[in-house]
């Protein structure tokens, strides 16, 4: 069975991805989440719904003993399966001014984007080497790629993802592994929640925020053998606000 890591799965694009990803190409999905336990075994409620299967699994992606550990476990528990496709996911802001940036706001973010980027698909591609095959989906974002006042952080985290997806690309390529981006504009999601969405979609040439699920068809597509011959890209989806 081909199975699949979604990173942050609980919950909002992630938990949208898993179901995409079980609902195009009957994966099995590893969700995993690091406090909403609730959210993430609702989301696997709805997988199985789907006929699918999956599990939860808790680990906070900038712990790099934590994501080893959580990983072995899994490999103990399914000798004969391999993590195919990982979507590096989770992701966090802590938005202000730069001026005014507190340190451990500037850490947290590049911690969950770019170090949790490293300490999972480090851990995982190995495997994927060995197989000769395996595919990693990089959640991005408008700010990583056009920069954002008042996520100085943020850009930079998401910068960071950006061009570790076209260098690993080029790494990994001769064994068959592909190495993608995509990166959203304004989502519906708990992260935006407290956006001023009438305000802000002026400046978005579809004059709306998109939706989980139209990510999650993108994100599938990348997964799929439809995209084999892609790799190192970084795919906008952002209702034209930049291009
Ligand atoms: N929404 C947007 O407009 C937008 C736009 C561009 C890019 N993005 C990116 O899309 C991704 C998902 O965003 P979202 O809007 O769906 O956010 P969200 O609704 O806030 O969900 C965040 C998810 O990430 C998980 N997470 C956070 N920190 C983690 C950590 N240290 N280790 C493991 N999991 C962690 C959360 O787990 P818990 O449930 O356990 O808290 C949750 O599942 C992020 O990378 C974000 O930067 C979002």
């Amino acid at each position: 069975m081909k199975t699949a890591l979604v990173t942050g799965g609980s919950r909002g694009l992630g938990k949208a991805i898993v179901l995409q990803l079980v609902k195009d190409h009957g994966f099995n999905v590893l969700i995993n989440f690091t406090a909403n336990e609730k959210a993430a075994k609702e989301t696997l409620a709805e997988v199985e719904a789907l006929g699918g299967t999956g599990e939860t699994i808790q680990f906070n992606v900038e712990n790099k003993q934590q994501v080893g550990d959580a990983m072995t476990t899994w490999e103990k528990e399914n000798p004969k399966e391999y993590i195919s496709l990982v979507v590096n996911n989770a992701g966090i802001t802590r938005d202000g001014l730069f001026m005014w940036m507190e340190e451990k706001d500037w850490d947290d973010v590049i911690n969950v984007s770019a170090k949790g980027f490293f300490n999972v698909t480090q851990r995982l591609i190995s495997k994927m080497l060995r197989k000769r095959a395996g595919k990693v989906v990089n959640v991005a974002s408008l700010s990583g790629m056009k920069g954002v006042p008042g996520q100085t952080n943020y850009s930079a985290a998401k910068g960071a993802m950006i061009a570790a997806t076209k260098a690993l690309a080029q790494e990994v390529g001769k064994r068959g592994i592909t190495v993608n981006a995509v990166a959203p504009g304004f989502i519906h999601s708990d992260m935006t929640s407290d956006l001023n969405e009438d305000e802000l979609k002026k400046m978005v040439p579809l004059n709306r925020f998109g939706q989980a699920e139209e990510v999650a068809h993108l994100v599938s597509f990348l997964a799929s053998d439809k995209a084999n011959y892609i790799t190192g890209e970084v795919i906008n989806i952002n209702g034209g606000i930049y291009s």
